[in-house]
């Protein structure tokens, strides 16, 4: 396989709306390479539905701030919660000066309400097609500057004299090796290690492996957050809180309200509706008979059920991964705890969600911490001798039998009699040096899987020495 060198001053990987808000505020004297994985919609953020949280229209941000720490069960960090509520109010008027057209009704901002939010403050585009909408713009408005790379999968980080100095990749065709001034993970978080999730199949926790590699800290992984409605006929798709905000109520087959004894009803805090519907025996659906032009505000949803002759009126759904909160440690300018390297979006864990995060409150820290991240960059170059390294050598079908393995202990009350095994298993994989871009890519995943797992282990204050060969049990089981 040939080698393709590329020489840049910030490598910015991903292509979410964190990814691109660095790229769009880097000073135009730096040169960028923004690289992904797949194609650059393949982001989390293309998917948002609900829209983007923002106190615009208040007259403080303090309840934005008060809503966001109660989602949290004021377990998110009250400097950060205020850093982000208080640029939030900018963030709108930001976006539209790169072009992005809120949605309007008669002629004021038509604001959407989503679970854990005293008031209607949710932005949003295109009805539910918020996030494709505001990604296609502000993607186009990529200036000169920043060059992007489709398909590229980044396997390593470089260091030198303990600073990141660059990355080593795959294209479709050669191996890749990137020197870099100054390199940001904006990688998303987990949810595609998954099958049941709301999230992107490319979103699989490379970045957590990368930065952990080279010794960055890691923070709250563990902290896992499950959207109540997932559309539960065909393949996992969100169905927005947003529909809730219009006055849609999540019942049983019975018709029953099953939210009936919270005081938020339907729009209590995820965290408590994805538990509650997990726990309950039966289907559960969205009754939607109260929200008014439903097929003009959710048109996504609208074309989904149409296409998967699903009813409108009473939408199944269940609960499925959606976000991880925690990820790498960051300070306010996502600076990670190694030199050279920085984290943004899901990927970091910048102390805003706690652990559960407030709606909509996701694009809105892409946003604000993106841009935080762009004027913070400091730049060094070095040259680092990259060797091939190594991945596990592991058969395609070994592979997706650990897959299937991860969704058997990666639920909403992870299953730790199923985590010992998964890592014992994975700890008797063997390595090779010949790496390939699929088996780096099966690794990444693998490895992002063993840190959530040895996390989760941590909890119940264990670690690996503690699972022995006699958990292990057939991988092929
Ligand atoms: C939704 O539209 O329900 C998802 C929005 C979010 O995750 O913040």
């Amino acid at each position: 396989m040939s080698l393709q060198l590329e020489r840049t001053d910030v490598l910015i990987i991903g292509s979410g709306l964190a990814a691109v808000t660095v790229a769009l505020h880097v000073p135009d004297t730096y040169r960028v390479l923004l690289v992904t994985k797949g194609c650059v919609t393949e982001a989390n953020s293309d998917l948002a539905q609900g829209g983007m949280a923002s106190a615009y229209l208040e007259p403080t941000s303090e309840t934005h701030i008060r809503d966001t720490l109660a989602a949290s069960k004021w377990t998110a960090q009250l400097e950060r919660v205020r850093l982000l509520a208080e640029a939030g109010r900018e963030a709108i008027q930001e976006m539209e000066q790169f072009g992005v057209v809120f949605d309007r009704e008669d002629e004021q901002y038509a604001l959407g309400r989503e679970g854990a939010h005293s008031t209607s403050r949710i932005f949003h585009v295109g009805g539910d097609e918020t996030g494709r909408h505001i990604m296609a713009t502000l993607r186009d408005r990529l200036p000169g500057h920043v060059h992007v790379m489709e398909h590229v999968l980044i396997d390593r980080l470089l260091e030198h004299d303990g600073r990141v100095v660059g990355a080593t990749g795959f294209t479709r065709e050669a191996r890749l090796q990137i020197e870099a001034g100054a390199v940001v993970l904006a990688t998303g978080g987990i949810g595609g290690l998954l099958d049941w999730t709301s999230n992107c199949r490319t979103v699989t926790g490379d970045g957590l492996v990368l930065a952990q590699r080279v010794g960055a800290a890691l923070k709250n992984i563990t902290d896992l957050q499950f959207h109540p409605t997932l559309l539960a006929s065909g393949t996992p798709e969100l169905v927005t809180e947003a529909l809730r905000g219009a006055g849609a109520t999540l019942v049983d087959e019975a018709g029953r309200h099953v939210m009936a004894h919270h005081p938020l009803g339907s729009l209590a805090p995820r965290d408590d509706v994805a538990a509650v519907l997990t726990a309950h025996r039966g289907h559960v659906y969205l009754e939607t008979s109260q929200v008014a032009r439903m097929t003009e505000r959710f048109p996504k949803l609208t074309a989904t059920c149409q296409a998967r002759q699903i009813d409108l009126a009473l939408i199944p759904v269940r609960p499925g991964l959606h976000f991880q909160m925690g990820g790498i440690a960051v300070d306010e300018d996502g600076r990670t705890s190694v030199d050279g390297l920085y984290a943004v979006g899901e990927v970091a864990d910048t102390g805003v969600h706690g652990k559960n995060r407030l709606a909509s409150n996701s694009l809105l820290e892409c946003w604000v911490f993106g841009k935080r991240v762009a004027s913070a960059l400091e730049l060094k170059h070095g040259i680092s001798d990259a060797d091939g390294g190594t991945a596990y050598d592991v058969t395609d079908e070994v592979f997706q039998s650990f897959r299937r393995q991860i969704g058997k202990w990666l639920t909403i009350s992870p299953a730790i009699d199923e985590i010992r095994s998964f890592l014992e298993n994975t700890h008797q994989l063997t390595r090779t040096k010949h790496v390939t871009r699929q088996l780096a890519e099966q690794t990444l995943q693998l490895e992002a899987a063993r840190l959530l797992a040895l996390a989760f282990l941590e909890l119940e204050g264990l670690d690996e020495q503690d699972v022995t060969a006699r958990t292990a049990h057939g991988v092929f089981a």
